[in-house]
């Protein structure tokens, strides 16, 4: 889950492949590298670390050309230092790469057995070997591009170019993404839109096994037999401002204030005060739904804890039977899949390796369909499946996700209430749960005016080692949500439990050094949460708690915190409540100093198993 950029141009191209690589750190950020052909010659940087590391590298000693490849990298095979950075060079071969190849170590002692070098510990220079070695016999760079994925086992996205063919770069792509980019006189490559939103809306989605030549006149598409093929031109509704970061100091904090709006455009034209609308879930999709007898949800990370509030809602509301399952565990194990069972896949990315390998193998276990629930339309998870519901919330370009969480919780409570109603929801109940879900934005952009508090907060987290976060019914996955936050930029060590779990096990952690964080709904669990806080209180432990303003919870008797913020009712709650966490985990990490949008260890969009 590396980040590509490449392009066959006029005018110089470092500056625009280095603009390209920043719109996709999100996917990776251990190194960094451009490579840029003129006269028969390659000029290359790289440099360990960020974009604008070797971003400087290069300022310092420029160099001109019109075609090259750009890559910024998340380490899979060998550390993150310059030697492995990409693009790698081999004979006249260069190359840059996202993905794994599985196939690598038998080709490498091959390659190596008829004289090839290698520099690095990647699988990368292995394919560049590859490719060299199969220039020989008068093919040129896109038939040695062909041969040489066919040998290939495993996942990749590459951009290559060879010294005996300027002007031209040759991309290929299988179980990761590539585009094309369309522009004036200039052609590109990226792994998305956003890399290439600068300089054109134009893009072509590559399918699995396409080989694409690009020149400044054009791009020609390959299938695997080398037979040329036609993909269609879309129009790209991205704009250079969805990705800037304004006024925020970080993306993550824009990202989180604009969650109000993100929410309202996933409701947009979906839902009027009479209840869901027909057809949302695109073509045929009402009618598939309405031969739902059991749901499976498949997702990772964060999507993973949306998947477990639906869950919760289905079964309360829809009284529909849900499981709910990690995408890289469910792909790897026979599940029992009743008949009339809808596999649902959720992913801000739509790109994610586990979930789409995930909802593939689903294919062969016999569901009713596949409906996916993503941020990225024409990603492989949204194009692959029946049905589709967009969640609208716009580029999300901080690590840790926030609006995605919180417009995939929009998204499934539509569906719930679809399916609700389907299945005989008391009508004066489902006019409740449609006013609430109407009421969302407004009732988050409240719960975001607790951010001066939340601050002040923040403040007792500076010098801790650990957090435990508590919920019950719901607001389990939240706290799982908020303790993965936290986690995940602060770096402080958080984990989550159902609050009635506490006792029986993770109690003996509470002493005045462990802060509890517990959210408080008002409803029928809340006199049960109560005793459990008391457990935390009667061990000195320091509980802090986001209650309902509606919920009576004794403020004085907390060593810690009660912070009230109005839920918007039982059902949007899990939604509303989420926010405070994300808020929390936020500023927390702000005082620690960590690098909030792009967290040590990780990349946005994971494209490796
Ligand atoms: C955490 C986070 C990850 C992602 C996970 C799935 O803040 O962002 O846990 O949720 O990698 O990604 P998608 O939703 O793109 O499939």
């Amino acid at each position: 889950m590396c980040g590509i950029v490449a392009a066959a141009a006029q005018r110089d191209v470092a500056p625009l492949l280095i603009a390209g690589l920043k719109a996709l750190e999100y996917r990776g950020y251990d190194s960094a590298g451009l490579a840029v052909l003129e006269g028969g010659e390659v000029h290359r940087v790289r440099a360990k670390g960020k974009v604008r590391e070797m971003e400087s590298l290069y300022l310092s000693n420029p160099f001109p050309g019109g075609t090259g490849i750009a890559h910024t990298r998340w380490a899979t095979h060998g550390v993150p230092n310059e030697a492995n950075a990409h693009p790698h060079m081999i004979g006249r071969i260069t190359l840059v790469h996202n993905g794994i190849i599985e196939n690598y170590a038998p080709l490498r002692a091959q390659l190596q057995a008829k004289g090839y070098h290698f520099t690095s510990e990647t699988d990368t220079e292995v394919m560049a070997a590859l490719i060299d070695q199969n220039l020989s016999g008068g093919r040129g760079l896109r038939e040695a591009v062909l041969a040489t994925v066919r040998d290939l086992e495993g996942a990749y996205a590459i951009a290559v170019i060879s010294s005996e063919e300027p002007g031209r770069v040759v991309g290929a792509r299988r179980g990761a993404p590539l585009l094309v980019g369309l522009g004036i006189g200039e052609n590109f490559l990226g792994s998305d839109a956003q890399a290439l939103v600068q300089v054109t809306n134009r893009i072509i989605y590559l399918e699995d096994d396409d080989v694409v030549e690009i020149t400044r006149e054009g791009a020609q598409i390959y299938t695997l037999d080398g037979k040329p093929a036609h993909r269609g031109v879309h129009e790209s509704e991205l704009s250079a401002d969805a990705v800037e970061r304004g006024e925020y100091r970080h993306y993550m904090q824009k990202e989180i204030f604009e969650q109000p709006h993100a929410v309202a455009n996933t409701l947009e034209t979906r839902i009027s005060a009479a209840g869901v609308l027909p057809n949302i879930f695109g073509a045929g999709g009402d009618e598939l739904l309405a031969k739902v007898k059991g749901v499976h949800i498949v997702a990772c990370g964060t999507s993973y804890h949306a998947g477990m509030v639906a869950k919760y809602w289905l079964e309360d509301y829809a009284r529909l039977p849900v499981n709910v399952e990690v995408a890289s565990e469910y792909r790897y194990r026979e599940t029992v899949v009743p008949p009339g069972t809808l596999f649902i896949a959720i992913s801000q990315s739509g790109e994610t390796a586990d979930t789409l390998a995930a909802m593939r193998e689903s294919r062969r276990r016999g569901y009713l369909g596949t409906l996916a629930i993503c941020n990225v339309p024409e990603s492989s998870v949204t194009r692959e499946a029946d049905l589709k519901l967009m969640t609208h919330a716009g580029p999300e370009i901080g690590v840790a996700s926030t609006k995605a969480f919180t417009t995939q919780l929009a998204a499934l409570a539509l569906l719930t209430l679809h399916l609700a109603k389907q299945q005989g929801l008391d009508e004066e109940r489902y006019r409740d749960l449609t006013e609430q879900l109407l009421r969302l934005p407004r009732t988050l952009e409240e719960a975001l005016k607790l951010e001066p508090q939340v601050i002040e907060l923040a403040e007792r987290f500076v010098h801790r080692h650990h957090a435990l976060f508590l919920g019950r019914g719901e607001h389990y996955p939240v706290a799982l949500e908020g303790s993965l936050k936290l986690k995940e930029i602060s770096y402080i060590h958080a984990e989550a439990y159902p609050a009635g779990e506490l006792k029986h096990g993770p109690l003996a952690l509470v002493d005045e050094d462990m802060p509890v964080i517990a959210v408080a709904p008002n409803g029928p669990l809340l006199d049960k949460l109560k005793s459990n806080l008391q457990e935390v209180r009667a061990r000195g432990g320091e509980l802090i708690v986001f209650a309902d303003t509606n919920a009576h919870i004794d403020g004085n008797a907390t060593r810690g915190a009660v912070l009230r913020i109005d839920a918007g009712g039982d059902f949007i709650s899990p939604v509303v409540l989420t926010i405070p966490l994300q808020l929390l985990a936020y500023h927390v990490a702000v005082l620690r100093g960590t690098d909030v949008d792009q967290p040590r260890n990780l990349a946005k969009s994971v494209t490796v198993e």
